[in-house]
């Protein structure tokens, strides 16, 4: 992969790389053909990456098919796939991590002790082996976002992160390979989420600006459903991830995640977006 990019760049050809974990859904896809019409050469790297989960079932159970995402693939135009062995990435001895300070303890990092630690540590791997152009990443993963945007600023990367919008199936779930262990009664019922964070915005429109009364407004409805479990809902700004009191100008996340039948789902909204 290194010496075809090193090729790739000599052409002047613009290399956009999406990276992913496989189970593609519609989310990855958008940013696929987001990645088809700003650059010359589109990658897309498969490597369910053991380094960021910090549960072995979790990492065992994540669904694998490259068969299928590989057959999805040829129908948008994508180049190359990269879809390492994980000796390839991790080899005998590897001790080399990457650790992104003050944005990866809180939120998801606070649930999954270790978790940004492996993304930022596989994601300059990549990065490292590509040197892509465009790197593309949906905003359903905002902490993961924040991340990447953080350590591709800080080690000096020439990449310039993309970030797409967050796909939803019908109901307003957002689409997420994880939606593949829920029933299509769970599934309808998980979309609550995406109506608490719509009714949060409401309100702002509305006139509330008061973190803490947003987040009673996010939580109460998603409690509406009995089969949730919320984990956190949380109110930060969408570039350091601190904790905000009010709504101002900058732009401010607000993130949820929340268990259904055990499964563990994520999502947010931004609100004042700059564009
Ligand atoms: O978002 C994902 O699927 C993963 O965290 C990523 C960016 C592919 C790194 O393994």
């Amino acid at each position: 992969m290194s010496s075809l990019t090193r090729k790739l760049r000599r052409e002047n050809k613009t290399i956009g790389f999406v990276p992913t974990m496989g189970a593609l859904h519609e989310g990855h896809l958008s940013l696929i053909e987001e990645a088809r019409q700003m650059c010359d050469i589109v990658i897309v790297s498969i490597f369910v990456n053991p380094a960021q989960f910090n549960e072995g079932a979790d990492f065992k159970n994540y669904p694998r098919d490259l068969t299928a995402d590989a057959a999805l693939l040829t129908e948008y135009q994508v180049d190359y796939i990269f879809a390492p062995e994980e000796q390839e990435i991790y080899g005998e001895g590897f001790s080399t991590y990457v650790y992104v300070e003050n944005l990866t303890e809180t939120l998801e990092g606070a649930s999954r002790p270790g978790h940004f630690r492996g993304v930022a540590t596989v994601v300059t791997i990549l990065f490292n082996t590509m040197r892509p152009d465009y790197a593309f990443f949906g905003q359903k993963d905002a902490q993961q976002v924040a991340v990447i945007k953080r350590l591709t600023r800080d080690l000096g990367f020439d990449t310039e992160i993309v970030v797409g919008r967050t796909v939803r199936e019908e109901s307003g779930l957002a689409m997420s390979s994880r939606n593949a262990r829920l029933n299509a009664d769970e599934r309808r019922r998980a979309s609550i989420i995406y109506q608490a964070l719509r009714q949060a915005k409401l309100a702002i429109r509305e006139g509330e600006r008061n973190a803490a009364r947003l987040t009673e407004i996010v939580r109460e409805k998603i409690e509406t459903e009995p089969l949730s479990r919320i984990d956190y809902v949380a109110i930060v700004d969408a570039e350091t991830l601190e904790p905000v009191e009010r709504i101002g100008e900058n732009a401010v996340l607000i993130a949820v995640a929340a268990r259904f039948s055990g499964i563990r789902l994520i999502d947010n909204t931004i609100v004042n977006r700059r564009p």
